[in-house]
């Protein structure tokens, strides 16, 4: 078994595990610098890792909450990523509201990234921003973050986030950008599903064409960066 990637039965168990590697990360963190930072991505997965997080009994005082990337919806629209977490961590696990820092998909994209790169550049100073932990997923098609195949932001370095079009769901959406993503200290992403296993197996074995496969964002091997997969996900890669 690799230390970059971990197969658990389900979903729920891969979840599980990501979600206590997770705490444990940002526990160390609040240890050592009095406080942590952690972004969080949304889609279908993440509920089940929000859930175990949440029941975990963890002290978020001292933890900060930020967004990996957001739709370009309001807060409260089915889906809105801070919706997800909101319902799933932020209340259960009643985490202060000025401790969490919300991407404004109801603003106007440009304007909504000029905002969020100013919170952050408030929490982390000037540079680029060094979050503890970052938690992203993967798309069908490869893409992490708000990065879909055929973007150009995936070659950017400069930018801490920004905004994109995706063609295929007719959707702006604001998204942490490479230089950001790649500064993280620690990065987890959870993956589950039949249909991850492809991708994945291109990700990690395939031609290295970022900008096709933007999970390849990182190499595979990055030692910051453990991959949590579920049995059906992992299926060509434990073959
Ligand atoms: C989003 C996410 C996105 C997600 C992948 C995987 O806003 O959709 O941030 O990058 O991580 O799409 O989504 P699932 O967990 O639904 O497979």
């Amino acid at each position: 078994m690799s230390t970059h990637w971990k197969s658990y039965p389900t979903a729920q168990d891969a979840a599980v595990a990501c979600a206590r590697d997770i705490l444990v990360s940002l526990d160390r963190a609040v240890r050592s610098r009095g406080r942590a930072s952690l972004a969080v991505s949304g889609g279908s997965t993440p509920k089940l890792m929000f859930q175990a997080m949440a029941g975990a009994g963890f002290d978020w005082s001292h933890v900060h909450i930020f967004f990996v990337d957001e739709r370009c919806v309001p807060p409260d629209h089915e889906e809105s990523n801070y919706r997800l977490c909101r319902e799933h961590l932020l209340e259960p696990a009643r985490i202060a509201f000025a401790n969490v820092h919300r991407m404004k998909g109801e603003v106007l994209a440009p304007q909504a990234i000029d905002e969020y790169v100013a919170e952050m550049a408030a929490f982390f100073g000037e540079g680029v921003p060094v979050f503890d932990v970052i938690h992203r997923g993967m798309g069908a098609d490869a893409h992490t973050a708000s990065l879909f195949p055929g973007e150009p932001l995936i070659h950017n370095r400069t930018l801490h986030a920004g905004y994109v079009y995706v063609q295929k769901l007719d959707r702006h959406r604001l998204t942490l950008t490479p230089a950001t993503l790649l500064a993280a200290r620690e990065t987890m992403v959870l993956a589950a599903g039949a249909d991850k296993a492809d991708p994945l197996w291109q990700v990690f074995h395939g031609e290295r064409d970022v900008e096709r496969y933007p999970s390849q964002l990182d190499t595979p091997w990055a030692p910051w960066v453990t991959w949590y997969l579920d049995a059906a996900a992992a299926a060509r890669l434990n073959g």
